[in-house]
């Protein structure tokens, strides 16, 4: 072969190589329609730039589901480019040292001033940036059909908890299901995260869920919350067991239920119907929590990956953490942005409100992390205390029961 020929063969191997280097595989649980759309905003921004998206989606909200898929993949030592992730999962694999070290891109972009240390707690370990944070939820919020309220007799937003079960009941006897539940351990788990905050307070969740303080956890207040749970459990219609969450957002929406309390990501499901707030929906903080949020924080976890793989995936870190797409993004997802100086100017009512919220909450300290959506606690104390909060709701523990057995789930 001639000398040019050998030249011309290298550089086409070259460039190819170069062409398959520029692809992520990225393992999530954004299924719903609502997700889908806010996802295509980072995917589209990555094809823009040369990126392929080899997508993995293994349905579930909460990401269990994605959680044991993940596991899978690197123990056959294949991981994917990044994953997922909320809270403590996070840093049970950084332990691990699994995860690659973003520093050199975080010092260059400057995350450290930008991102909020309520996130950098997780997104970051021993110093080193393993995660890119793609937003703020917070799980504290109810969703209600405007007109089904109006219909119901229901004229003024509930500021209590005794009158968010007044509203709930009227609602009920005009011949709607009051609260659109899906029963899944980790909905009931979302739900008991506001009823926590509503009944306790901030101080109490923090002690008895995050410092798991058996004193506080043993205290009259957490059978209180059961107690309430059990309120709720009769606000719900016969059929709710095993419901995906967007399937209860689905019957807000349609009128067919009054309310839902549901993380912020129900309101991508409201936006993907073109569903207008203050028009169609009403978004408000679970009443008794209004000036504390329970945030989780989507981060996209990046594996420790080849060299052929690397320069995509800093590419992957960058555009997640970009202003602008942090606003397009969040503005379709529900979420608040995971950077504080994003403007809210493209936002809209319920979406000004969530970044303002958790604003307050950050400085106020009144921000917690999810029980539910695992930043409270690890995953074994998750999963026990989702456990327990499910086997109450199902009727299977008595209020008292599940109050006792919450201590033990605490020591897990
Ligand atoms: C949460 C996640 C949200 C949302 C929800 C339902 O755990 O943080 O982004 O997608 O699950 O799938």
């Amino acid at each position: 072969m001639k000398i040019q020929t050998l030249a011309f063969a290298a550089a086409a191997f070259i460039s190819s190589a170069a062409l398959a280097q520029q692809n992520v595989e990225v393992l999530h649980w954004w299924t719903s329609g609502g997700e889908a759309a806010a996802l295509n905003v980072l995917k589209s921004n990555l094809e823009k730039q040369g990126v392929k998206w080899n997508d993995m989606p293994v349905a579930g909200g909460g990401g269990e589901a994605a959680m044991t898929a993940v596991r899978a993949r690197v123990t056959s030592g294949n991981p994917p480019t990044a994953v997922q992730m909320l809270g403590f999962d996070i840093t049970d694999w950084a332990k691990q040292n699994v995860l690659a070290d973003l520093n050199e891109l975080a010092a260059k972009e400057g995350w450290d001033k930008s991102v909020p240390k309520a996130l950098q707690q997780f997104s970051k370990h021993n110093g080193k940036w393993v995660a890119a944070p793609v937003n703020v939820h917070s799980t504290n919020w109810v969703w209600a059909n405007k007109e089904v309220l109006t219909k119901a007799g229901v004229t003024t937003e509930p500021r209590t908890w005794d009158e968010f079960i007044a509203a709930a009941e009227k609602v009920q006897k005009a011949g709607f299901v009051a609260l659109a539940h899906g029963g899944q351990p980790w909905q009931e788990a979302t739900v008991f995260d506001g009823v926590v905050l509503a009944t306790g307070g901030v101080d109490y969740y923090r002690k008895a869920f995050i410092e798991r303080d058996p004193a506080t956890l043993a205290s009259p207040t957490t059978e209180k919350v059961f107690q309430r749970m059990s309120q709720l459990r009769k606000l719900v219609d016969k059929d709710f067991s095993g419901r995906d969450w967007n399937v209860a957002s689905g019957m807000v929406i349609s009128g067919k239920a009054g309310f839902q309390i549901m993380g912020d990501w129900a309101k991508g499901e409201f936006i993907n119907a073109k569903k207008v707030p203050g028009k169609d929906f009403l978004c408000f903080r679970i009443p008794g929590t209004q000036g504390s949020v329970t945030f989780n924080s989507d981060q996209f976890v990046m594996y420790k990956v080849g060299a052929d793989k690397a320069a995509a995936q800093t590419k992957l870190a960058g555009a997640i953490l970009d202003p602008a797409f942090q606003s397009a993004f969040n503005v379709v997802k529900g979420s608040a942005p995971a950077r504080t100086d994003v403007s809210d100017a493209a936002f809209d009512a319920c979406g000004k409100k969530a970044i303002k919220d958790l604003a307050e909450a950050n400085s106020k300290n009144t921000l917690v992390g999810s029980i539910a959506h695992g930043h409270a606690a690890p995953a074994s104390v998750k999963s026990a205390f989702y456990d327990v909060i499910t086997r109450h709701f199902n009727g299977q523990l008595d209020d008292k029961k599940a109050a006792a057995a919450l201590v033990a789930a605490a020591k897990s």
